[in-house]
């Protein structure tokens, strides 16, 4: 289902090599997240300043808003290579070793989805984040001999949806944290105005807001939304993407005014029609709107925590108030 969705935080197949090129590359293209450029800002200078590889860096928040971007712009600043890989296409510690083992000094390993690096190989990473070395075991049994490996100083990027499974030990080794927050309306307008300037279309300033308002404080979404309205505007032969076409064609993708979707309104109206608004169980939810509570949890619901269409309570989600004024019905007593 989340594939199919036009508002969905995952990355789709569409969106690799189109955000490969529409990323910004440098710190000062980078648009929000105002914490998280400040501090990095200043560590990179320094690390350059010492001459040092920069600490280890874990990112974190919900899909869809610029962590590997981010990932990429310090290896740009820093002037090396940046490696990527992620936790589940490491299957064995070896495949990591490979990898490390690979790295020029300096080097940025990106590794998206870091809460899911299975033990044995969280524990080769340690040594390796915290002394620069690999401890390889050969052989076996009473004659197996451990080495250890030296390998080049290199900093490590570590970024996930879900910063609560991750081991505090692995946690730990992180000397720079940054949780990546929802984007406000005008810092999307802006990324939605940069888009269509690299795409080297016009849009006029209403409909960059448009295409924000119903964006889910969320780049990704943003930039597809825009790729769908140019293609509305570009079959009329408009020589901008206009308010009116960007209104029009949101409309017709099913995308409200707030950027919610059919699945955001299934749960939502599920929650109301048969559990009177909550309180209700994330399992039960999971039931009955045929969704896994894990994609519930991470893709479907930081969104609507955030704009406070539903609250967590000790006995489950409940909707509030706004849900019932969004879809025009009563709110009960
Ligand atoms: N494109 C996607 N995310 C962006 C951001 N945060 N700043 C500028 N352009 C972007």
């Amino acid at each position: 289902m989340e594939e199919q969705r036009l508002v969905s935080s995952e990355e789709r197949i569409e969106d690799y090599s189109i955000e490969q090129e529409l990323r910004p590359s440098f710190l000062n293209q980078y648009i929000g997240q105002d914490k998280i450029k400040e501090n990095l800002r200043i560590f990179i200078d320094a690390a350059k300043i010492r001459q040092e590889t920069l600490d280890h860096v874990l990112l974190y928040g919900p899909p869809g808003l610029g962590k590997t971007t981010l990932a990429s712009i310090i290896s740009n600043e820093m002037d090396v290579n940046l490696r990527t890989t992620s936790g589940p296409a490491i299957e064995k510690p070896g495949d990591l070793a490979a990898i490390l083992t690979a790295l020029e000094p300096g080097d940025v390993l990106f590794i998206d989805e870091i809460h899911r690096l299975q033990r044995s190989i969280e524990e080769v990473l340690y040594p390796a984040m915290e002394d620069f070395c690999l401890d390889i075991v050969i052989g076996k049994g009473p004659s197996a001999k451990s080495v250890r490996l030296d390998l080049p100083p290199f900093t490590l990027i570590g970024a996930t949806t879900r910063v609560g499974m991750l081991t505090a030990p692995l946690r730990d080794r992180f000397g720079v944290h940054g949780r990546l927050e929802f984007y406000n309306q005008s810092q999307l307008t802006s990324i939605v105005e940069r888009t269509a300037r690299v795409m080297k279309i016009g849009i006029e300033k209403k409909a960059a807001e448009e295409i924000a308002r119903r964006s889910r404080g969320t780049p990704r979404i943003a930039n597809r939304l825009l790729r769908r309205v140019r293609d509305f505007a570009q079959v009329l032969h408009l020589k901008e993407i206009t308010y009116e076409i960007s209104q029009r064609s949101l409309e017709q993708l099913q995308v409200d005014k707030m950027g919610l979707d059919y699945i955001d309104h299934k749960l939502l109206k599920g929650m109301i029609e048969k559990f009177r608004g909550g309180p209700v169980g994330l399992d039960t939810i999971s039931a009955t709107i045929g969704e896994e509570s894990h994609t519930i949890e991470d893709v479907y619901e930081p969104f609507l925590l955030q704009i406070g269409f539903i609250k967590r309570t000790p006995r489950g989600r409940i909707v509030t108030d706004q849900v019932y004024q969004h879809f025009g019905m009563e709110v009960p007593e």
